[in-house]
């Protein structure tokens, strides 16, 4: 619970005084408490896009954008990254500490003896067409969990919760998987239990049934770090999303599959799948003032990809860890060359130095090198952001569970500054 500073802020409208309560979190600066203003003032606050507003308490992520520091529970991610696994992290969101040994064992148990749809499910994925977009199956696929596991949709169950957590955990790389397979027009792979999370999902998508697929442990390394990576990132627009869908009590499933529809967008998740190609679009070294140049002019929609961040006005402390991935994963495949690669190095280098990137404080960002990861590791473009999803699946659902636990849960509602016609009356169609 954010605590009350023994302060306020006074508000003055005409001649009425409100005293709004000043709220003080654990990290990060003040919370000016606006509930009342209303009530008390007629009043409503315009902030389009959250940019200054707090959506909700919670204590499971902070983000400090100044300094590009990131803490999951408290741990910064690089220790995170460089020490720990994926379902280890998806523990910590979950439940707030990092497990014993035995809380770890069971955990991991219980999420690979989940990790199989029901078959009935594989219909879903035949009814799509072969050029479907994986993110449009995968947001489908998401929503129609509530059809197949009616008993873990009573939200006002914490056991039912529970359930549904480790279920959509679990299935999520098979439902990835299974869209990518599909896609490509490959039979389903079925999950294997013998294979830690990360490389049971490099199983499903790469192999066939006519020989044997053995997963390399540095890629399976590196696809692990890039869940680790993109697992929660606080109040995001997905985020924020399943959490506004499931304020109204809308069941888990469908409140992902409304964050899984978030993040397709260019803007947020989609945005790996726009860096990449367009490093491939730039193509070589000698093109990148062109497109410095585009995306500083004015009367040009161009923006750099993968550059620029709502809240870090730093480095990105997971472009870095995703940097020296993508060395490492470059390396183990022979492709250290990679043209792609050059490009992405020597645009960073150029724009960090320019004075419009500088001024606006523009980094890079997660998604810069990520996409180089999963181009080489032999993914589409088009998996990008479905494999983003599926690692943010644990944050989505972690803030979830805050939100129901809550008891001062409210339905989001947020009011609006009305701009349209005044009052006027209806005119019969004859008569317009
Ligand atoms: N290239 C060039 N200029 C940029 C870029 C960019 N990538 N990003 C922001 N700017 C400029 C804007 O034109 C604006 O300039 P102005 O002040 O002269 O008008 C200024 O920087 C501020 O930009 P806003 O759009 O107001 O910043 P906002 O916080 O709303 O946007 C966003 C953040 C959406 C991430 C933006 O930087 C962007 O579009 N980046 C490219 C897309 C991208 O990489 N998204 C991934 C985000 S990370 C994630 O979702 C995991």
């Amino acid at each position: 619970m954010a605590k009350d500073a023994d302060r306020s802020a006074t508000l003055s409208i005409g001649e009425t005084t409100i005293d709004l309560p000043i709220m003080s979190p654990s990290l990060g600066p003040d919370v000016l408490d606006i509930r009342k203003l209303y009530a008390q003032g007629d009043v409503f606050t315009f902030d389009p896009g959250f940019t200054s507003t707090a959506s909700c308490e919670s204590d499971i992520t902070y983000i400090d954008g100044d300094k590009g520091e990131l803490l999951y529970r408290g741990y910064p991610i690089d220790q995170l990254a460089e020490n720990s696994h994926f379902l280890e992290v998806c523990y910590l969101l979950l439940y707030g500490e990092l497990p014993s040994a035995q809380e770890l064992n069971k955990f991991e148990t219980l999420v690979t003896r989940h990790t199989m749809l029901h078959e009935q499910m594989t219909n879903f994925f035949r009814g799509f067409r072969r050029d479907a977009h994986p993110m449009a199956i995968v947001c489908g696929v998401v929503g129609a969990m509530s059809a197949f596991y009616h008993d873990s949709t009573d939200i006002s169950d914490a056991h039912q919760r529970e359930v549904a957590t480790v279920r959509l955990v679990a299935k999520l790389p098979t439902i990835v998987a299974w869209a990518y397979n599909y896609h490509t027009g490959r039979p389903l792979v079925y999950p294997r239990n013998d294979l830690d999370y990360a490389a049971n999902f490099l199983h499903m998508c790469f192999s066939v049934p006519c020989e044997e697929y053995k997963v390399n442990p540095i890629l399976s390394r590196a696809m692990d770090r890039i869940f680790t990576l993109h697992a929660d990132h606080e109040q995001n627009a997905s985020t924020s999303t399943v959490r506004l869908a499931g304020s109204s009590g809308a069941n888990p499933f469908a409140c992902i599959a409304a964050g899984v529809a978030c993040l397709w967008g260019p803007a947020h998740g989609g945005a790996n799948e726009a860096a990449l190609s367009m490093l491939r679009e730039i193509g070589t070294v000698d093109r990148i003032p062109e497109y410095i140049k585009k995306s500083q002019d004015k009367n040009d929609s161009f923006r750099l990809m993968g550059f620029g961040h709502r809240v870090y006005k730093s480095y990105d402390p997971r472009a870095k860890v995703m940097q020296e991935t993508a060395k490492e994963v470059l390396e183990l495949l022979g492709v250290e060359d990679n043209p792609t690669l050059q490009v992405a190095q020597e645009l960073e280098k150029i724009a960090l130095s320019d004075p419009y990137f500088i001024e606006k404080k523009l980094y890079p960002n997660v998604d810069f090198y990520s996409g180089i990861i999963l181009d080489a590791m032999g993914f589409p473009t088009t998996m990008f952001t479905p494999i983003f999803a599926l690692a943010r699946t644990v944050g989505w659902i972690s803030q979830w569970k805050e939100m129901i636990a809550d008891p001062s849960m409210k339905i989001g509602r947020p009011r609006q500054l009305y701009t349209g016609a005044t009052h006027r009356n209806y005119v019969n169609v004859e008569d317009r």
